[in-house]
């Protein structure tokens, strides 16, 4: 089994603009390095309509809900395709929009499997356009995959034209929910709205905050973590570069104090990988523009070489196992 990486270099979901060269800066990153990183795997882009974001925004609660909408369905048929062939998909890409499309791929590879999210980052990324404070789409994936509306803590009087691509975006893939909320857990959340806190707490979400992970340490986490996720078949994890201490994340759009140091972030990522029932991995939000030295990107790569090595291992083993099972 190989890992296959997929490149989605849209930012249309952040509010601000930068994000599409994340993919760029980690392969300068790992040239800088002198790693050979990116010619050990194979790649494939999925179309991004970055361009019209010099068009004029028509949904002021979700904007460009449209064209994510378009991106979204690209990034979820890639990823389906890439474990219908057998492959790991390593999704690196722009804003963290993308992970609605991640999932609604998984879901429609494996339409019978329970799946379960692992989501590190400083933000819950589970608002919806009637709860946004930014109308940055970046903000809601996990509420498209959970089918939120979030309609009780409603504050903003959302448009017809954005509901109906709301509602396809909710849909997308396979009808319905395609993850419940038992089956999400957050890891160094902390930076998060009034409506998302009472949607967290609703619906029993865990977050191990960061005071939670340097008490256990990240084998302890990783336990517990696989212990609430012990009845899904299928697990995928998601790592936003603002779960860092915006001391090593200062090119992202929105950086957070109190997160994750790089050696925590790598021991979490070996920690979390070094499980069979992972079946995808994914790294967002870069934004080499907002850091002219590039530490974002040189940080970010380092985690990516560590969480691929753990990964490659893993699949290594596998392969080595189910060859003797069949010989
Ligand atoms: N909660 C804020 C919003 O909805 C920030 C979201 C940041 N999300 C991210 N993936 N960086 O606008
Ligand atoms: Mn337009
Ligand atoms: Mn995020
Ligand atoms: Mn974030």
């Amino acid at each position: 089994k190989r890992i296959k990486l997929i490149e989605v270099r849209s930012e249309l979901g952040a509010g601000t603009r930068g994000a599409s060269l994340g993919v760029d800066a980690l392969k300068i990153a790992c040239l800088n390095k002198g790693s050979d990183y990116f010619r050990r795997f194979n790649s494939v882009a999925v179309p991004d309509l970055n361009h019209v974001l010099f068009d004029k925004n028509h949904f002021p609660y979700a904007k460009h809900i449209d064209s994510v909408y378009t991106v979204e369905k690209g990034i979820a048929n890639t990823v389906e395709q890439t474990l219908r062939f057998g492959e790991f998909p390593l999704v690196l890409a722009g804003d963290h929009s993308n992970a609605a499309g991640t999932i609604a791929g998984i879901k429609a590879a494996y339409p019978y499997k329970t799946l379960g999210v692992i989501w590190i980052d400083a933000h819950a990324d589970i608002h919806s356009p009637y709860t946004t404070p930014s109308g940055n789409i970046h903000g809601m994936p996990l509420a498209m995959a959970l089918n939120f509306d979030n309609l009780e803590l409603q504050r903003n009087e959302v448009e017809p034209e954005t509901e109906f691509f709301w509602r396809r975006l909710k849909n997308l893939g396979e009808e319905g929910p395609k993850l419940k909320p038992e089956h999400l857990v957050y890891v160094v959340v902390r930076d998060t709205e009034n409506e998302e806190d009472e949607i967290i707490r609703r619906s029993g979400i865990k977050n191990f905050s960061l005071k939670e992970f340097k008490a256990k340490g990240p084998k302890q986490i990783a336990r517990e973590i696989y212990e609430r996720l012990r009845f899904c078949d299928l697990v995928y994890i998601s790592f936003d570069v603002d779960s860092l201490d915006s001391r090593f994340s200062k090119g992202t759009g929105t950086p957070v104090e109190e997160g994750l140091d790089v050696q925590e972030a790598i021991s979490l990522c070996h920690a979390l990988l070094d499980n069979e029932r992972v079946v995808c991995f994914e790294m967002v939000e870069i934004n080499p523009t907002l850091d002219s030295e590039n530490t974002m990107a040189s940080n970010a790569f380092d985690i990516l070489e560590a969480a691929t090595d753990t990964i490659t291992e893993r699949l290594r083993i596998e392969d080595a196992t189910s060859r003797q099972e069949s010989g």
